[in-house]
């Protein structure tokens, strides 16, 4: 009992404190991220160590920052395509606390709303740069497709992808985007900005995931496994058709001619370079595969790293 009070409390105080944070550091696109900049096409914009950039020894300096600019619109396009699922599951989540925590009800309200504003922000990117690199550019998913395809599986395999999503958004920043000193200004506040609203999704998203859990029977919870490791493979669909898309794009605007061994390279080098970024930076998250350690067996562990493991 002890145990059980001590969790509830605890779960309590971690909702209130995402409000407390939230309506601190609460940002807006023009006035705080943006003003009044623009990217800086003299710099990258995904650093080196989510780009994978030392794939791609055979391309100039100046395509490799080109490809990193590519790499770096099509980031941006992810995030808003992933936010349209999330921001759907969080308002549905949110249902069980309507007439519950009110507490808990704001801290989910404002996640929704911020996921709100940052579909409006990458939106905001794209047409940017669009505006400022050659046309040509297509990112080939539609956000809806994908929700209403994401959003048949099961709350606990959406909630615990994306947990996943959000903690790697945070590790991709504090590891990479930050200490990396040869990235557009613009590019990096817009993570730093991101990556500050995020820090409390995360933390929700574990809530609400470990919530979802404790309705579950095992019968129902190895369905769930079931359905995650659908989700990976769907992402990873998704990765293979935009690695395409990005490489024609690339070779069609780098300016030189390229053989097909180089652009194999170059779709190859993209495919590695994405997985790492939206599947196995996520996957190796110590919080990450912490939590999830915690909710499934053995056996349905297994399952997932075998999953992960045809990946690598
Ligand atoms: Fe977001
Ligand atoms: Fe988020």
């Amino acid at each position: 009992m002890q145990t059980s009070t001590h969790n509830t409390a605890a779960v309590s105080s971690t909702y209130a404190n995402c409000v407390e944070v939230s309506r601190r550091i609460r940002w807006e696109i023009e006035k705080d991220v943006f003003r009044g900049r623009n990217f800086d096409y003299a710099q990258k914009f995904l650093p080196d160590g989510l780009s994978l950039v030392d794939r791609f020894d055979f391309l100039s300096d100046t395509e490799k920052r080109l490809l990193s600019q590519v790499q770096g619109r099509t980031y941006a396009n992810i995030f808003g395509l992933v936010e349209r699922f999330i921001n759907a599951k969080v308002l549905e989540v949110s249902r069980d606390h309507w007439f519950g925590d009110q507490v808990a009800l704001e801290a989910l309200v404002r996640f929704s709303d911020e996921e709100i504003k940052h579909q409006e922000m990458f939106r905001r990117i794209e047409q940017m740069i669009g505006e400022g690199m050659p046309a040509g550019y297509t990112f080939l998913p539609d956000p809806n497709d994908v929700a209403s395809a994401v959003l048949s599986k099961s709350t606990w395999a959406v909630l615990g992808l994306t947990c996943h999503i959000e903690l790697f958004t945070q590790a991709h920043y504090r590891q990479s985007i930050e200490p990396d000193s040869e990235l557009s200004e613009l590019y990096r506040d817009i993570f730093l900005f991101h990556w500050r609203e995020e820090s409390q999704h995360a933390r929700l998203d574990e809530l609400e995931w470990r919530r979802e859990d404790a309705k579950l029977s095992e019968a129902g919870r190895d369905q769930a496994v079931t359905d995650l490791i659908d989700l990976v493979v769907a992402v990873d669909g998704i990765l293979q058709v935009q690695c395409e898309a990005d490489a024609n794009y690339f070779c069609l605007v780098a300016g030189r001619a390229f053989d097909s061994n180089e652009r194999d390279r170059i779709v190859e080098g993209l495919l590695k370079a994405y997985r790492w970024q939206y599947i196995l930076s996520g996957a190796q998250e110590p919080r990450f595969s912490g939590i999830l350690g915690s909710l499934v067996n053995e056996r349905q562990g297994e399952r997932i790293t075998a999953a992960i493991g045809t990946l690598v």
